[in-house]
């Protein structure tokens, strides 16, 4: 098999291995799994040998937190989500060979001895360093446990490994303004040893590699992206951490360390392919070590750095492992013009969607693959899904199948029917149907996969004008053997459309094929015209697609509105704490227990009474915003908390000194704040 004037054998295609912390959403089918699966779907069609391994990324800190969060351990989180999330690949049709875990024993024992094949070889640079602490929770904060602005493009929640913003990988060292993500506390500094990976000496060979070698074929955004990093500089990479859950390091002196989750998580690919080929009594080392063996990468563009850079100098360093041959990245799909996010709960998750529209997967494929996120970030929304199901799938691919069956029953008694003379226009048909596998192939070899969906619709096209152009529907009145050639000839797209139509609509495909009582052929066989035999017996023919109606999108419009709502009524409500203060900041306020001798309202004013407060340590004069919510008579003699050491201003020409301090609500009604019981003026408040 020839791939870019390249001969290859096999091939192995790996998706990212989600994070087993939340389900999976159609961010991520469209992005990562929906290529991928059609990718691969495809090669199987053409016989290739061809593994696809995925699984679930169980290590790192997301996963720690939130089992953290949820006072679960990190194990029940990942087996949890795990089997959550391989179910709903499954149902959906994802056609994994295996999908394995990184927390399997197979991965522990692959990557801890991928680490110590490079420790051997003297690949790492040791190095003891300061590193950010968190006092208060005893950890060092790396990666997700830490948080600060990004020095490259000022976004201020970039992680200590990654700016989720501008894609660079980072380390906690670089933020500014670094805060700990479990406490919020300003972290400081410890000292700590750690292995890292010396990019920066791999840095020529990248170059050669990536930046010479792959220009013409790798997408534009993942060429673009390498090269900027490269151009940079690359610097050494921590591969270890100071925490307890994970891989740990397999060195004696590293007690207590693990390795850094994107160290392990793609040798999970590795430990997977191991997983898959004991299972089937195969051997793993020809899909990574063979050098006619093709490696494909599908993910996420955040992903590019560590699949583009590391991962390939970690194969490359260990010496006997293939490197990939592409990467393919694909940006990100918002919903309804926002940001796909699981904390504010914006998504389509995919188990709920496989529970709410049963027998639809075709549909979401179909949807999320004809508005793939391939060269810039896409939208989905409900309404397009409805248009694209009924004016799409329904109207051109089921409406094409369901006129060529029906007539076929009617007419022939569901026989497919000998063809007669071919006229110009069944020439021109025929001629036709022979292009679409190389079209559609060419464009899924180059990862194009909206074009070659679009052709493979093109296919369905071809065969409604056919119908509509020839009215058999007229024509059976009076020429019986040229409706037998429009017919055999519609069939025969219909035969073409199961092989075609697999890697992108696999139940659809399945379901035509026994309309038509076939099997779903190999590639090999697309284009052909005979895959019907005359005299074959069809079944009873059924509709390959539904309508979607009104009410149903307006029942998903409507939960998301449902979810945006609470979402601000969440923003609206609770403004997000304050930058922390040290302690001896707080300990500089001087707030007393005071009580209210005199009130009167400020003249000209609508908000403003001054007040007599008798604080203990004097009777001074403030003046307080609370005249439209009190009145003056009925707070004599109230005990308040007020500040005292706040330097005294000047409000309408009155000294106000100090403040009283008061609670707010979103509606802006306001309390004081005053001891339960009565306290001596001057009591401190802390
Ligand atoms: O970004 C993510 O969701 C990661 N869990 C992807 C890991 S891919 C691979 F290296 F395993
Ligand atoms: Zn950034």
């Amino acid at each position: 098999m020839k791939d870019n004037d390249r001969w290859y054998k096999r091939t192995t295609v790996t998706s990212a291995l989600p994070y087993a912390n939340g389900p999976i959403h159609i961010g991520h089918l469209a992005g990562v799994y929906l290529p991928a699966d059609i990718y691969v779907r495809y090669l199987r069609s053409k016989g290739e040998d061809v593994i696809y391994i995925g699984g679930s990324d169980e290590h790192g800190v997301p996963i720690t937190i939130k089992a953290r969060n949820e006072g679960v351990t990190p194990q029940q989180i990942v087996d949890k989500y795990h089997e959550m999330i391989k179910k709903a690949f499954a149902d959906f049709g994802i056609s994994f060979d295996v999908y394995s875990r990184t927390s399997a024993p197979i991965h522990h024992e692959t990557a801890a001895e991928f680490f110590k094949t490079l420790y051997d070889k003297g690949e790492f640079i040791e190095k003891t360093s300061l590193q950010y602490y968190d006092e208060e929770n005893k950890v060092f904060l790396a990666d997700r446990y830490i948080t600060g602005t990004c020095p490259h493009c000022g976004y201020e929640k970039a992680y200590g490994d990654q700016c989720e913003n501008c894609g660079t990988s980072l380390s906690p060292t670089e933020l500014i303004k670094p805060k700990s993500a479990l406490s919020g506390a300003i972290p400081i500094k410890k000292e700590t040893k750690h292995w890292y990976l010396p990019l920066d000496k791999y840095q020529g060979w990248l170059r050669e590699w990536i930046i010479e070698g792959h220009k013409a074929d790798w997408k534009p955004n993942v060429y673009g992206q390498c090269k900027s990093w490269i151009d940079l500089g690359l610097k050494p990479r921590a591969v270890t951490r100071d925490l307890d859950w994970g891989v740990k390091v397999p060195l004696e002196e590293a007690e207590g360390k693990v390795l850094y989750v994107w160290f392990d998580a793609p040798i999970g690919y590795i430990s997977a392919t191991k997983e898959w080929a004991k299972e089937k009594g195969k051997d793993w080392k020809p899909y990574w070590k063979d050098k006619d063996t093709r490696l494909i990468h599908f993910i996420g563009k955040d992903n590019i750095v560590f699949h583009c850079i590391m991962f390939p100098s970690m194969l490359k360093q260990e010496g006997s492992y293939i490197v990939p041959d592409n990467v393919p990245a694909f940006e990100f799909m918002n919903l309804e013009n926002d940001k796909i996010s699981t904390s504010r709960n914006w998504a389509v998750w995919l188990h709920v969607y496989l529970e709410e529209f049963p027998g639809k997967q075709d549909v979401l494929r179909y949807v999320l693959t004809t508005n793939a996120p391939e060269t810039k970030d896409n939208d989905f929304t409900w309404r397009d899904f409805q248009a694209r199901n009924n004016n799409e799938l329904l109207a051109i691919l089921g409406n094409f199948v369901n006129r060529t069956l029906v007539l076929t029953q009617k007419y022939f008694d569901g026989k497919v029917p000998e063809p007669g003379a071919f006229t110009d226009n069944d020439q021109r048909v025929l001629h036709e149907i022979k292009q679409f596998p190389e079209k559609i192939g060419n464009a899924l070899d180059n990862f194009r996969f909206r074009e070659a969906l679009t052709e493979m619709m093109n296919l369905a096209r071809l065969g409604n004008k056919y119908l509509t152009d020839s009215e058999p529907w007229k024509l059976i009145k009076t020429d019986e053997a040229s409706v037998k050639t429009i017919l055999n000839i519609s069939l025969q797209i219909c035969a073409n459309l199961t092989i075609l139509a697999e890697p992108f609509l696999p139940f659809s495909s399945i379901k035509l094929a026994k309309m038509l009582d076939i099997p779903v052929h190999k590639w090999n066989d697309a284009g052909r015209t005979d895959l019907l035999v005359p005299g074959h017996q069809l079944n009873k023919p059924s509709f390959l697609f539904e309508k979607i109606e009104d009410d149903v999108i307006e029942k998903q419009v409507q939960k998301l509105l449902e979810t945006k709502q609470e979402n601000e009524a969440k923003e609206e409500t609770i403004s997000p704490a304050k930058e922390n203060i040290a302690f001896d900041d707080w300990i500089k306020m001087d707030v007393r227990i005071g009580t209210i001798l005199e009130a009167e309202k400020v003249a000209k004013t609508k908000k403003l009474l001054k007040l007599v407060v008798d604080t203990g340590i004097d009777k001074r004069t403030v003046v307080s915003g609370i005249a439209e919510q009190y009145q003056p008579e009925d707070i004599i003699g109230k005990q308040v908390c007020i500040l005292v050491n706040l330097a005294s201003r000047k409000l309408k020409g009155i000294e106000s000194q100090g403040m009283i301090l008061m609670a707010e609500d979103k509606d802006g009604r306001l309390s004081f704040i005053s001891p339960d019981d009565v306290f001596s003026n001057g009591s401190e408040v802390r």
